[in-house]
């Protein structure tokens, strides 16, 4: 394995030197991504030192380095999973073929759709995220919001290496709407609901890299599938990176949970709120609420768009080797359709259900991270426990976004009883607002937030009291 050329303009490992039209084209779009970086990206921490690490090599041991880095100057590359040499499509009608390594004249909308779609949520990421730095719990937090920025910054990098490799002039248009879209903003918005929400405090972007992210790691599973082999190859490194966003976000939200069970076991009679901590009734709707909308990123229950997308080879399923039918032709999906005000078991061909199918694996895997939590609880002797809200509850888009839906039992709710019980299932503004008021900085090397506990450990085998960021 080859390590990655840091003498070039833009670090690779696609030889991008033996392309000298994509290079300048990839060159020209460099400056106009770095504007972007100054306008939407973190503000004013971009003269400091950040303890980073870098992409350095793609294999599975010692893929990254570790060293202070000024953001700006951070090297956003274009790194692909190695090439499996006859390497085949592995699921849909042209299963078993070699992949491609064209984009397929026939599905090129398609494809390049995808690309967009996931494109889009990274720049969108550290645009909810850009104001953060400045109430930031300790300087081992503020370094893991920079990693994640830098690198969803990354992640907008090589899809647009994708876009501007194979899809010639609409591909570098779409590069450049990439860098123009804004989270949030109502005339130009991002392209998918949970982008486009505001992330303005700590609880929030730790339920968001705990939620969201994990909508990407699970995005990228599929992708990773797809018979076109550069996003199949892309995806796949992306994905070593993701893991450290999630983790973020579990461990996170753990140590807010610490914190609060920890305050609770000390002062019994008290309420935390007295001490700086978040009370278990506010994270929990916290937790509801990026939950569901991120289970909305999966899109409706039924989709023609799924089915065409499968069929063809370009978006598979999560693990999709381990499904023993790669056709899915024959199958049918059972699944709980919600029309005309009830609730209805229904049957459809599984290719059209493959949207539910992806949602599943992710409601599987959010459920071992309230699991996780729920193990920091027993271990602090607490009977608190935390619960997944029901995929049902509070959704925008497919069946059940015309209902409303218990968050525990996922029961059908009247209007009034909706509206009666709100408030203790989602964020109110008072919650938020008390939220908001414990965003204060700590910036002083090994202190910590009063309502996070400090990590158990630090990051590159630094302690938890490292200079992660150099603010002087
Ligand atoms: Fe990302
Ligand atoms: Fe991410």
């Amino acid at each position: 394995m080859t390590g990655i050329d840091y003498s070039q303009k833009i670090p690779n490992n696609v030889d991008l030197a033996g392309d000298k039209r994509l290079q300048r084209a990839l060159e020209a779009w460099q400056p106009n991504y770095l504007e972007w970086w100054a306008q939407m990206g973190p503000t004013d921490f971009n003269t400091k030192d950040v303890y980073l690490r870098t992409a350095i090599n793609v294999g599975a041991e010692g893929w990254a380095h570790f060293g202070y880095v000024k953001m700006p100057e951070y090297r956003w590359g274009i790194f692909l999973a190695p090439a499996e040499a006859g390497r085949t499509i592995g699921f849909g009608d042209h299963y078993g073929q070699a992949a491609w390594q064209q984009v397929p004249g026939e599905y090129r909308n398609w494809l390049r759709r995808l690309i967009v779609t996931q494109a889009d949520t990274e720049p969108a990421s550290v645009e909810q995220q850009r104001l953060l730095g400045h109430t930031a719990p300790s300087l081992y937090d503020l370094r893991n919001l920079f990693q994640v920025n830098v690198e969803e910054g990354r992640h907008l990098w090589a899809m647009v290496y994708l876009l501007h490799t194979y899809f010639g002039k609409d591909g570098r248009e779409e590069a450049e709407e990439l860098l123009h879209r804004r989270s949030g903003n109502a005339d130009h918005p991002r392209i998918l609901g949970t982008f486009n929400e505001p992330c303005e405090d700590w609880l929030s972007f730790l339920c968001f890299t705990m939620f969201t992210d994990r909508d990407g790691k699970f995005q990228l599973l599929a992708l990773a599938e797809s018979g076109f082999d550069p996003l199949a190859r892309t995806c796949r490194f992306m994905l070593t990176e993701e893991a450290h966003h999630m983790f973020v976000g579990q461990t996170g939200v753990g140590r807010v949970i610490e914190k609060t069970l920890t305050v609770m076991r000390e002062h019994p009679d008290r309420d935390v709120r007295d001490f700086g901590a978040i009370p278990v009734d506010i994270i929990q709707k916290y937790i509801n609420f990026w939950a569901s909308s991120s289970t909305d990123l999966y899109g409706a229950e039924i989709s023609s768009n799924s089915a065409n997308f499968f069929r063809s080879g370009l978006k598979g399923r999560a693990y999709e080797d381990k499904q023993k039918d790669h056709l899915a032709l024959e199958q049918f999906y059972l699944f709980e359709n919600f029309v005309d005000g009830r609730i209805s078991k229904e049957e459809v061909p599984l290719r059209n259900a493959m949207n539910e199918v992806l949602r599943d694996e992710y409601v599987k895997d959010n459920q071992r991270g309230i699991d996780f939590w729920n193990r920091i609880c027993e271990r602090l002797d607490s009977p608190v426990r935390f619960t997944l809200p029901h995929r049902r509850f509070h959704r925008k888009i497919g069946c059940y976004a015309g209902g409303h839906f218990h968050p525990a039992t996922g029961e059908l709710l009247d209007e009034s009883t909706w509206l009666a019980n709100v408030g203790s299932w989602l964020p109110t503004a008072a919650d938020k607002a008390y939220v908001k008021s414990l965003m204060k900085p700590v910036y002083e090397q090994g202190k910590y937030a009063s309502w996070i506990a400090p990590p158990a450990k630090g990051i590159d085998e630094k302690g938890v009291d490292y200079e992660y960021v150099k603010l002087a």
